[in-house]
């Protein structure tokens, strides 16, 4: 039977209709989020982008679907953070929650259910359960084309599992779900405008953006410190310590309470890091031990089922949500601790056990076990992110599970998975989801895996050497140690550069770290895969997904702002092929000249990252420090302009620390760069003499660069 859809327009490019009956728990009412309306109107007029009753409902016995047409060619990116492939044409995707997403099946930390079209157009389901999508791999009876019939006995090369369908299929919650179609001129567009429903990207202390290490999980207060004071003496940067689960009084379930054997004083031990200019973070998991002061209060806001033997609080509850808040506060933010990891919201499955509660599971709030476990990242996520919004303090940490409408939630996602290609590809895909990732390096195979690692941690949304379990240093490898060093010092130089593209990411949407679908920028095209500017640049083709998987994705190489390129080796490659899109570019450290609009083999050594920035570019700069700037303190800027054309850049600045921003007070300073007729080079930087006080006080230019001096 149809279910007639009545679309209304919820904010500039974005239409919502409501399909059945759905629970009230759902990630975006959860989150609360407050779409960026302003910066929505500033994209522009957009038209629903479907015909009248292309997008259409049926109730099936098994619930509402919802279908979608497809054309031959079009090509379908997000779904969440996923590891095995960027387009997603042609395979079902099955989203739920899962620890352990070693099968390319869509289940994932992070899966959601949020399609983005090269067409340009994005439709996301707002759902607390778990979503099947189907992106094109299923045929109905009365559209099966007889010419797409061939015999696999004779036909061999014609044959193919999944037949070409012109049809994407969401089975929905049987109760129903809020559904949103996201228009767009481009992928990036329909991603920048779910981000601003999502109330725009999240910005990051600068802090959180220098270099981040966790100790070994048993570590005392005096073994924290001996570690953090070796990255000072060997002039490594580091401004985020992790204390793992041995900081807790018991952990696996956990008390949230510190460990007097380890941490005596946990007052005194986060000053006295804070004073050498290091920020803790603090592990934690959501089952709550019998020995947690905590244990009582939350036993008749639990779960019907334990794991480890703690209890499973039912979040969706406030008075659960305030037990958990006023305990942090008063044990960990009002020491001044800045913020967390928060691990196993996905359960763990990874030895084929079950570490979480069934999806039968009973809940108080009468919500059940698919619905808190879909949920629980976007829940601690949401809980933490509001504690320290109350006391006017940004935060950023780690998370195992996220969902739909996270954007604005200050987080990267990790895994105890480890294949680093895999991890490149998770960051170019988490940037279709408004996620962020970290490809965190734990340990390696030879020095050569640790120093490629290294490298690509270094440009990525959080940098960090997560040693809980192997006891690593970045010097831990030492023939390969001042390579390391190298990079580490690099990602602080780049700090201005790093800040303002997250700054962006708040407030306009843009994602920080971009795939390269994203940098399509040539509008809704049937072939898609044109790189701004026009040149014609295969990305991949619409029959990878459908068996013949031999064109490149590009999905190991990704764009961090608009003016550099990354594209990182791994271990036992000597070479590799990078995409540039159109116009010149210069090698970062090797400063070679390339002309993009072209596929070009580079073989940097392992010395080198190849890095590639923008012919014109100016990447604003620092000299690197021990750790990020701190509110008030001042650092010099550098304004590095690359190559032979005129060009600038925008950058952000903000106390870095606080919510003052929200209140105005930020500022976005332009620089530029012009040649006079007799080829001198000047520079200009608008909006420096603000009053704003300025994290930067010299200023000083480099022009023409063809590399990083
Ligand atoms: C894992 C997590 C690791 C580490 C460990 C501590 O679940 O992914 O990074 O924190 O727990 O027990």
């Amino acid at each position: 039977m149809t279910i007639s859809l009545q679309w209304t327009s919820h904010v500039p490019g974005i239409w919502k209709t409501t399909i059945g009956d759905p629970s009230d728990l759902s990630p975006l009412a959860f989150i609360g989020c407050r779409p960026k309306t302003e910066a929505l109107k500033q994209m522009g007029e957009a038209v629903f982008p479907f015909e009248s009753g292309d997008v259409a409902a049926e109730s099936k016995r098994r619930g509402p679907l919802l279908s979608v047409p497809l054309t031959a060619s079009e090509k379908l990116y997000g779904l969440g953070l996923q590891f095995m492939k960027l387009n997603q044409r042609g395979r079902t995707r099955f989203l739920r929650v899962n620890s352990d997403p070693k099968q390319d099946t869509g289940e994932s930390h992070a899966p959601i259910p949020f399609v983005v079209s090269d067409r340009g157009y994005g439709i996301l389901i707002d759902t607390s359960r778990i979503v099947t999508v189907h992106l094109g791999s299923t045929m109905r009876l009365s559209e099966t084309r007889p010419e797409q019939i061939f015999d696999r006995n004779n036909q061999r090369a014609q044959w193919k599992a999944t037949l070409v369908s012109e049809r994407m299929e969401f089975v929905l919650p049987s109760e129903g779900a809020d559904v949103y179609v996201i228009a767009g001129n481009s992928a990036l567009d329909v991603v920048r405008r779910y981000n601003l429903l999502c109330g725009g990207g999240a910005l990051p202390p600068r802090w959180g953006l220098g270099f981040w290490h966790r100790v070994p999980t048993l570590f005392t207060d005096k073994q924290v410190m001996e570690e953090a004071l070796e990255y000072r003496k060997r002039e490594f940067p580091c401004d985020v310590i992790g204390l793992e689960p041995g900081w807790h009084s018991k952990s696996y379930p956990v008390t949230y309470e510190w460990y007097e054997g380890r941490y005596p004083n946990p007052k005194q031990f986060v000053a006295d890091m804070d004073r050498e200019g290091f920020k803790i973070n603090l592990w934690e998991h959501p089952y709550v031990s019998p020995e947690s002061k905590l244990f009582e209060k939350l036993l008749p806001l639990s779960g019907s089922y334990s794991v480890w033997g703690g209890l499973a609080p039912d979040y969706s509850l406030e008075e659960a949500r305030t037990a958990y808040q006023e305990q942090h506060r008063r044990e960990h933010l009002s020491i001044g601790v800045s913020g967390y990891k928060l691990d196993e919201c996905d359960g763990s499955e990874l030895t084929g056990n079950s570490w979480m509660f069934p999806a039968h599971a009973e809940f108080p709030s009468g919500h059940d076990g698919e619905q808190l476990r879909q949920m629980y990242g976007l829940m601690f996520q949401k809980m933490t992110t509001d504690l320290y919004r109350e006391e006017d303090k940004r935060t950023y940490g780690l998370i195992r599970a996220s969902g739909a409408g996270a954007s604005s939630l200050p987080y990267a996602l990790y895994s105890d998975l480890y294949d680093h290609k895999q991890f490149i590809r998770a960051l170019c895909n988490a940037s279709f989801s408004g996620l962020l990732w970290t490809p965190e390096v734990r340990k390696a195979s030879s020095a050569e895996d640790w120093v490629r690692r290294m490298q690509a941690v270094c440009f990525s949304p959080m940098a960090m050497l997560n040693a809980w379990g192997d006891g690593t240093k970045p010097w831990s490898f030492p023939e390969v140690e001042h390579i390391v060093r190298h990079y580490i010092q690099l990602r602080m130089r780049l700090l201005p550069y790093l800040y303002t593209a997250f700054a962006k990411y708040h407030q306009d949407g843009t994602p920080p770290f971009r795939a390269m679908p994203l940098v399509t920028g040539s509008g809704p095209s049937e072939s898609g895969g044109t790189l701004a500017g026009g040149a014609a640049v295969k990305v991949d083709t619409v029959d990878a997904a459908y068996g013949g998987n031999k064109k490149k994705e590009w999905d190991d190489q990704f764009m961090i702002g608009d003016d550099l390129l990354v594209a990182p080796l791994f271990a036992g490659e000597q070479e590799r092929d990078v995409c540039l899109p159109p116009g010149r570019w210069y090698g970062l450290e090797s400063g070679d000249t390339y002309e993009g609009g072209s596929v070009i083999r580079v073989a940097p050594g392992l010395e080198r990252i190849p890095v590639f920035v923008r012919d014109g570019a100016v990447i604003p700069m620092t000299p690197w420090r021990p750790h990020a700037p701190r509110q008030g303190e001042q650092m010099p800027l550098l304004l590095c302009h690359f190559g032979d054309a005129e060009g600038g850049c925008m950058l952000y600045d903000d106390d870095g620390e606080s919510f003052a921003y929200e209140r105005g007070e930020s500022v976005w300073r332009q620089a530029e760069v012009r040649r006079s007729a007799d080829g001198s080079w000047s520079g200009t930087l608008a909006g420096h003499e603000r009053s704003f006080p300025s994290t930067f006080g010299e200023v000083q230019w480099r022009f023409s660069l063809k590399k990083l001096e």
